[in-house]
């Protein structure tokens, strides 16, 4: 495997592959399948499962992993292209993306949305022009339109838990949340749930609805697959015979770029919290999943979050699985 870019670009045979693989290395360790291979991991955006689960991961099969992120001590990082360095930053992104790739048998980056222009974050623009500038293989730790460590940990789950996939109903839903925050997760969760074949609905307030862009991908998806994709303002509609909520928060498309007004149009959903009401009309043992992290109290409740529903920790310890399977197969441990 060169890239692990976007969820998208993987079969169902391929994913099911990966996700055999990652649990035949939960249950028979391979602690030397990735003897003297090495991971850079450049972190331009924050991290807390991310950055310990590929170091875990790395660890776990042999190999090693260094970590490079502005706040570190290294020159100040210019990543504006066409510019005249006679400012603070004495570095470029330009060398420092090879630079650092050079050190490593692959490299994973993440770099969140600007949050400026959606095309641009749609098309992955800043995160293409990285890898542009490498010709090791490369996995995308969470750039501006996917999040394919997630998905990929997040398809697991699903199975582990046995939902579903054709027939299983997955509510992906906007949740409050003070920040306007990135279209990776969301974008590239439904277009998950959509190539499981699951019955995937977006509930959403109006003025959330995800970008033509995103929705239309993840149709062609579900047509595949079998599943199907809708939107819906309507909370118990949408969560009749839910098998798993999945709630995300997300910027308004309508506002995109325009934090002030953003903000105002938010605020009239900070009821939009997650809380035991919401699943009377679900599946009797409805799953709740959140990729982490979550604000307590104002994404969901704490009652849900801390109750049996609760999937998320299973979530996150499936992203070092889920990773160790892609490194193993990138990094060419036996499969
Ligand atoms: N879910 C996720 O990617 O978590 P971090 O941002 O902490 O890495």
């Amino acid at each position: 495997m060169k890239a692990f870019n976007d969820i998208a670009d993987f079969s169902q045979e391929q994913i099911s592959a990966l996700l055999e693989l990652a649990n035949r290395l939960n249950e028979n360790p391979e602690p030397q399948a990735l003897s003297g291979k090495v991971l850079a991991l450049l972190f331009l955006s924050p991290s807390l499962r991310t950055l310990a689960s590929f170091q875990a991961a790395m660890t776990r099969l042999g190999g090693g992993a260094f970590v490079i992120s502005p706040d570190m001590s290294i020159h100040g990082l210019e990543t504006r292209p066409g510019i005249v360095m006679d400012g603070v930053a004495a570095e470029h992104i330009r060398e420092a993306v090879p630079v650092i790739a050079s050190y490593g048998d692959a490299i994973g980056i993440r770099a969140f949305a600007e949050r400026k222009d959606l095309q641009k974050d749609l098309d992955d623009v800043e995160y293409r022009s990285l890898i542009e500038l490498i010709d090791t293989p490369y996995v995308n730790m969470e750039s501006a339109a996917a999040h394919p460590c997630q998905n990929l940990a997040d398809w697991k789950t699903l199975d582990d838990l046995g939902i579903p996939a054709n027939g299983g109903k997955f509510v992906l839903s906007w949740a409050f949340h003070p920040k306007a925050l990135p279209l990776a997760v969301p974008a590239s969760t439904l277009q998950m749930a959509a190539q499981r074949g699951m019955d995937v609905t977006v509930l959403r307030p109006e003025g959330f609805g995800l970008p033509e862009q995103v929705m239309a991908k993840a149709k062609k998806a579900a047509a595949a697959s079998g599943g199907s994709v809708r939107e819906s303002e309507d909370r118990q509609e949408a969560m009749q015979g839910a098998h798993v909520i999945y709630a995300k928060s997300w910027s308004s498309i309508a506002h995109y770029g325009d934090k002030i007004a953003d903000q105002k149009h938010r605020e009239q959903y900070v009821d939009w919290c997650v809380d035991e009401p919401w699943f009377a009309p679900a599946e009797t043992d409805c799953r709740f999943m959140h990729c982490l992290p979550v604000r307590r109290g104002v994404v969901v409740s704490e009652a849900v979050l801390d109750g049996p529903r609760s999937v998320v920790i299973h979530e996150a310890r499936n992203r070092m699985l889920a990773q160790m399977a892609v490194l193993h197969q990138m990094l060419g441990g036996a499969s």
